[in-house]
């Protein structure tokens, strides 16, 4: 397994180009994986999240639709699974879904820890009943990820998550943003705090974390899930009416989903990039973007001059 220390040392000797080395890029099955750098261990590079129609879906207690959605990702050499308490009844449909099927053992879980509300400060108390909600719906002594939601209350929160880790409860920690105006703050945590992994949102129209954040958390060794790989519904809406271009077809992507998944995983900070389904279909695609292999470079600049030209 690689070590923290192996994965710098790599990543350092890919320098800047979007080449990653071999050992990076091992196949789990036919599945791409990569390495979590603070232990080596290897995950899927395609997941599953939860938000959007997912906890549209499992709102309406659909459990049959979301043990259909699991089930198809782990068939699929799929294993993480991104959820949050703030994410309506996402997380407590999701566990009752992988312990019915019998599977919570296999499945990557990865939730978030946030009781402060807007610009108030969070409640340790609450922030710990918060953490033990978690386990009780997964059902589960050791939760594998949880990060602090949005970066609130980092000075509250944060420790609690480590004191968590320290007893051996939760395996990586670290925190999660989508939003532009909290990149700075994401940054300064990431120099400051011993983080495993963050969250942000990143895709083929959206390439703000490759300014800073993506070579930072490569100069860390921090892991990095990727959010909202199809803007949740503004890339869908781009490219309606038009064809997946067939050079895509060069590296393995027949559909849009293919197309942006490969895009997000392909940038060599990228660990694992988890979109929302609550469709099996649709997870047998976004799994697909997984197998074969990813565009290079070229391809990459080729992909977001082919989004550019479309209206947005
Ligand atoms: N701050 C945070 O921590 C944060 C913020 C945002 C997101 N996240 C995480 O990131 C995950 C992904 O982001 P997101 O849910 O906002 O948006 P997203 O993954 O970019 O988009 C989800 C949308 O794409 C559709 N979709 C999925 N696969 C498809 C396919 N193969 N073909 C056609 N449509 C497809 C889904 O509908 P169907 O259900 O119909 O497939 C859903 O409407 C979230 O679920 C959450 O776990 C975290």
């Amino acid at each position: 397994m690689l070590t923290r220390r192996d994965y710098l040392a790599l990543t350092a000797s890919a320098g800047a180009a979007l080449t990653l080395p071999r050992s990076l890029f091992a196949q789990r099955g036919d599945v791409i994986t990569r390495p979590i750098p603070a232990t080596g261990e290897r995950v899927p590079i395609v997941g599953l999240g939860s938000s959007a129609t997912f906890s549209q879906v499992a709102g309406a207690d659909d459990i049959a639709a979301i043990k259909d959605v699991f089930k198809t990702m782990l068939e699929q050499g799929g294993t993480v699974f991104d959820t949050a308490p703030g994410y309506g009844d996402s997380e407590e449909v999701a566990g009752r879904a992988v312990n019915e099927l019998g599977v919570r053992d296999q499945v990557f879980w990865a939730t978030k820890l946030n009781v402060a509300g807007r610009g108030t400060a969070a409640d340790p108390a609450r922030a710990r009943e918060q953490v033990e909600t978690s386990f009780t719906r997964l059902g589960r002594d050791k939760v594998d990820l949880i990060q602090v939601h949005n970066v609130a209350d980092m000075a509250t929160q944060f420790p609690i998550l480590e004191e968590y880790k320290q007893a051996g409860r939760v395996r990586y920690i670290g925190t999660t943003s989508t939003f532009k105006p909290q990149y700075a703050a994401l940054e300064q945590l990431m120099r400051d705090e011993p983080f495993d992994f963050i969250g942000i949102d990143y895709a083929v129209d959206n390439l703000d974390a490759e300014q800073r954040i993506f070579p930072l958390a490569q100069e860390r060794g921090i892991a990095v899930m990727v959010y909202m790989p199809f803007g949740r519904t503004r890339l869908w809406d781009r490219v309606e009416g038009h064809a997946v271009p067939a050079w895509a077809a060069e590296f393995g992507a027949t559909t849009w989903a293919q197309f942006f998944l490969k895009f997000a995983a392909s940038h060599p900070a990228v660990t694992v990039v988890t979109p929302a389904t609550s469709r099996a279909h649709h997870m047998v695609d976004n799994m697909a973007a997984a197998k074969g292999r990813l565009p290079d470079e070229a391809e990459r600049r080729r992909m977001v001059e082919l989004i550019e030209s479309l209206p947005s």
